[in-house]
């Protein structure tokens, strides 16, 4: 037995009763009577578990790299066009999403191993926010992407991220769905060296999951095998020209029904690149093919997550 006290959770319950009208509680009563909530129960442990395995790749991966996980090799400037155009070098911190979650980010900022705030001119008060960038996308984004998002089963199709880094969509896509195949195509060496030794030592299976170093531009026979390809951010890691060269890249050799998948809508990426004219008719949205599964995320959390069919 825990020790959690029953009389609190039924206060807690309550509470929230309360927010509800009759057929919203009516709808609850009957989840619960008809014992589905037992199934769901088994499969938020389920998941709990799989997020265990990605906790504890991330504690491996924190012992490779830097703090901010950003590679001796890498050069990173802040992009000049699109959402983060406001980024400099002096008022940006890399904290990566998949290494430390919002509850070991509030812990380090309460400990102040990280500083929320930067003075603008010294001594003074006027202070301003730092911006907190991440380069991988968090853990519950992908149980959310995984879980919610993509269909269920995924049973020989080939998933590719293209942009690796340190391979927490490729650990994702291994825990979390049955995609027969897994492949990371990056093109920066150090962070293609801590992926396989990731996938070492964690014994997966070889067969099931690849890194490629390579530029993605390179890799065209790659590229047209894929059943789904996610491709997230990476303005801060090449400039506008080569950008724009990838999404021409992907528009000539996605194959038709690929699903792509992107934590930022396709408009904004092309609006900002000055290039959305040529792509009008490339992609279509599609709805997220598991919304049973929503009851296990606060979906407000994921509203930066897109996912697109190439037509
Ligand atoms: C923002 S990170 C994305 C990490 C991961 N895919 C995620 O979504 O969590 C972008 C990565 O793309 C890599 N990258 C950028 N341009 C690339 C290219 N042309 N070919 C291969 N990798 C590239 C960068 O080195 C960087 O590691």
């Amino acid at each position: 037995m825990s020790d959690i006290n029953i009389g609190n959770i039924k206060y807690n319950l309550l509470e929230m009763f309360l927010e509800l009208d009759d057929d919203e509680l009516i709808n609850i009563e009957q989840w619960i009577n008809s014992r589905a909530y037992k199934k769901d129960l088994e499969e938020k442990r389920s998941l709990m578990k799989s997020e265990d395995i990605l906790r504890n790749i991330g504690d491996a991966i924190k012992k490779k790299v830097p703090f901010e996980a950003v590679m001796p090799s890498e050069k990173i400037s802040p992009p000049t066009v699109g959402d983060l155009a406001d980024c400099t070098d002096s008022n940006t911190i890399h904290v990566d999403e998949f290494l430390y979650d919002k509850d070991e980010f509030e812990d380090m900022t309460q400990k102040k191993k990280i500083q929320l705030h930067y003075c603008v001119d010294c001594n003074s008060r006027n202070i301003k926010e730092l911006i907190y960038v991440s380069h991988s996308m968090s853990k519950s984004v992908m149980m959310f992407i995984f879980k919610v998002v993509l269909p269920k089963d995924l049973e020989g199709k080939t998933f590719i991220d293209i942009g690796s880094r340190l391979g927490s969509v490729l650990y994702g896509a291994y825990y979390l769905s049955n995609v027969s195949t897994i492949m990371g195509i990056e093109m920066n060496k150090e962070c293609c060296d801590v992926q396989e030794e990731i996938i070492d030592q964690f014994s997966m299976n070889r067969n099931r999951i690849k890194v490629i170093h390579s530029d993605v531009l390179d890799k065209k026979d790659i590229i047209t095998t894929a059943d789904i390809v996610i491709f997230n951010a990476v303005d801060f890691f090449v400039d506008n020209e080569k950008h724009k060269e990838i999404w021409y890249f992907l528009k000539a050799n996605l194959q038709k029904g690929c699903f792509v998948l992107l934590n930022r809508s396709i408009a904004s990426i092309l609006l900002a690149l000055n290039i959305i004219e040529e792509f009008k008719d490339w992609l279509t949205i599609s709805k997220c093919n598991n919304i049973e599964n929503e009851l296990f995320f606060n979906v407000e959390d994921y509203t930066e997550i897109f996912l697109y069919t190439v037509n």
